[in-house]
């Protein structure tokens, strides 16, 4: 497995491999890898001739008091965990090298971005569709893996590929949950001793509303119960908790087939999230 810093070693790799036919897999992440990361990692090998995968903590999707300088990063320890996942390239550039100079020039998300997570964090989307979008140019993946707790993430991503029409398809891969049901993010590492042994209690309220919605229909009443479940069970405070569809992310109407119920939750300083999409079907 290599590791480059450089746009200029990663477009040489990209040009070998095209020239030689190879279907790239491309995984984009963050660093301080997870079980999580992993499975896109395997999934992406078992699908594609290369995997790469790129870690960047990206500087222009965190707002201006968020955790951008404390994330955890930890490149040795990555470069061995992405090794053992069947990762032929890790690129892992600078700020400066993927940001060279700020030409005033934006992408902007549209209206899928500014609910849920977009809503208390303005400006967070389009610092991703910014990234992800100079990693497709760079990649030219075949295939770009991400991870189903990013659920809104995913839907403008697949806007963004739709309409600008890159040449590539989208996989989506299921949460990786810890034993107790956490989902597994980076950011977990932020949580305190008590924090983290409350934490399982959000996606228990989301199976609670799920089954409640389910058998009633009645999301009002569903939402209701999984805040009293997350406020007796935690400490944390709800940022949100809402039923939309999905990937439309628009407001619930008896027409809608696909439903996604998202959560963030203020674990003390830690903002966790989490999700479920299902079918009335329950599936
Ligand atoms: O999901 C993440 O880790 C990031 O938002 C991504 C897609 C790598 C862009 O920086």
């Amino acid at each position: 497995m290599k590791v480059v810093t450089t746009i200029a070693e990663l477009k040489h790799y990209v040009h070998q491999a095209k020239k030689e036919q190879k279907s790239i897999g491309l995984v984009p992440t963050m660093g301080y890898l997870h079980d999580g990361h992993l499975t896109l990692a395997r999934t992406a090998k078992a699908e594609n001739d290369i995997v790469i995968m790129s870690i960047f903590v990206n500087p222009t999707q965190f707002g201006p008091n968020e955790d951008f300088e404390s994330y955890p990063r930890d490149l040795p320890r990555d470069t061995e965990l992405a090794k053992s996942a069947g990762v032929d390239l890790i690129f892992a550039p600078s700020v400066e090298e993927m940001y060279p100079s700020d030409g005033g020039i934006k992408l902007v998300a549209g209206r899928q971005s500014t609910i849920l997570c977009g809503a208390s964090r303005p400006g967070h989307f389009d610092g991703v569709v910014q990234v992800v979008a100079k990693l497709f140019h760079l990649a030219e993946p075949t295939r770009a893996y991400f991870g189903q707790k990013d659920a809104q993430q995913v839907a403008i991503i697949e806007t963004m590929v739709r309409d600008f029409n890159f040449p590539l398809e989208i996989t989506t891969i299921p949460i990786v949950r810890e034993e107790d049901g956490l989902a597994k993010s980076s950011r977990n590492v932020y949580l305190s001793e008590q924090e983290r042994a409350e934490a399982p209690a959000i996606f228990a309220a989301l199976n609670l509303a799920k089954a409640h919605f389910l058998q009633t229909k009645n999301a009002e009443e569903a939402i209701a119960l999984a805040e009293k479940h997350i406020t007796e069970n935690t400490a944390g405070r709800i940022d949100y908790l809402q039923f939309l569809s999905y990937p439309d992310l628009a407001v619930v109407t008896p027409q809608t087939e696909k439903f996604l119920l998202a959560v963030a939750v203020y674990v003390g300083k830690t903002r966790l999230i989490d999700n479920l999409i299902f079918s009335l079907k329950g599936e």
